[in-house]
């Protein structure tokens, strides 16, 4: 069986062309498989997973438990309201708890950037935890590759291979883990990536990954095959990056009539939550131009490839 080059799913940096394109055709299999009337395998049923949710969220919670639950592993869920972590308990001490009770794999979102890498290092310290295999659910600002890999195999359903591909990222690039873990993705795959938003919202540093820089909306639009519409992330926001929504919504945000203008016919993606009316309008988002729905039904396959091709993988 072909493997990956990595024990734990950190972020998609860190992965190779060949670890994405094995976790983008194994997801394939098991859409196949969930479109059966029987929809559960038993890959993974000496397999126990914890689901650890340190943040809110709907679509990657119960994707992941839904994955988990398809390849017929036993499944517990943590959140981090109501549990012990209100008392003073650390991370380390809370997984460190979790897998002394014979837990195999950890799924984590967390607020803090960076918080599974800490965690898959210092799980190498404790005898009884250096076996787990950690995956990020999400982690702050910085990565989200589950995400990631769901939108590149999005892609690839409705345009084939990524290779020359256009994609804009359009939003809040900033306080996005979409956008950064979408950018390392689609490069590797060899699709071109453009980021769109206002200068507010578009970090310094991003020249540097390859890709090209747009604030004009319809500019981006004309370039690309495919708009990815983020969220404004007014949780993350700590200062005020532009003057209202509506003002947002008005230079950013993507309606029909801006689609109309296009003499061309582009995908719309977003990775949920939508802000309807502010990044995008319903009446775009609910079109036959959009995948968003597609999107949400293929987490469920790329995470169950995630578990199966990571499960097993040993400490070295
Ligand atoms: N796309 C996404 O991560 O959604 P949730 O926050 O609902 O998981």
């Amino acid at each position: 069986m072909e493997s990956l080059s990595v024990r734990h799913l950190l972020g998609i940096k860190g992965l190779t062309s060949h670890d994405v394109k094995l976790i983008l055709n194994t997801a394939q299999q098991f859409k196949d498989v969930i479109n059966r009337p029987i929809k559960k395998v038993p890959s993974l049923r000496d397999v126990t997973v914890a689901n650890m949710f340190f943040e809110n969220s709907t679509r990657t919670r119960l994707s992941f438990e839904l994955a988990e639950k398809r390849l017929s592993a036993d499944v517990i869920n943590f959140s981090s309201s109501g549990s012990s972590v209100s008392k003073g308990e650390t991370l380390v001490d809370t997984v460190n708890n979790i897998l002394a009770m014979k837990v195999d794999m950890i799924v984590m979102r967390h607020p803090n950037p960076g918080a599974p890498v800490f965690l898959a290092r210092e799980l190498q310290k404790y005898p009884k935890s250096a076996h787990a295999q950690i995956i990020n659910a999400g982690d702050g600002t910085h990565e989200h590759p589950t995400q990631a890999l769901l939108d590149a195999f999005s892609i690839r359903e409705n345009l084939g291979d990524l290779i020359g591909k256009k994609v804009a990222i359009i939003g809040d690039i900033m306080h996005s883990r979409v956008a950064l873990s979408n950018i390392y993705c689609l490069k590797l795959l060899g699709a071109e990536v453009m980021v769109c938003g206002p200068t507010t919202l578009i970090p310094k540093y991003i020249g540097s990954l390859g890709v090209k820089i747009e604030h004009n909306l319809m500019k981006a639009l004309e370039w690309c095959d495919v708009a990815n519409m983020l969220r404004i992330q007014l949780e993350r926001q700590q200062l005020k990056y532009f003057p209202s929504l509506r003002e947002y919504a008005l230079y950013f945000g993507l309606n029909r009539k801006k689609l109309e203008l296009l003499n061309k016919k582009i995908l719309i993606m977003h990775p949920g939550p939508i802000n309807r009316g502010v990044e995008i309008t319903s009446d775009v988002a609910d079109s036959g131009h959009s995948i968003i729905l597609d999107q949400v039904e293929n987490g469920v396959a790329v995470r169950m490839a995630i578990l199966y091709l990571l499960a097993g993988k040993t400490a070295s």
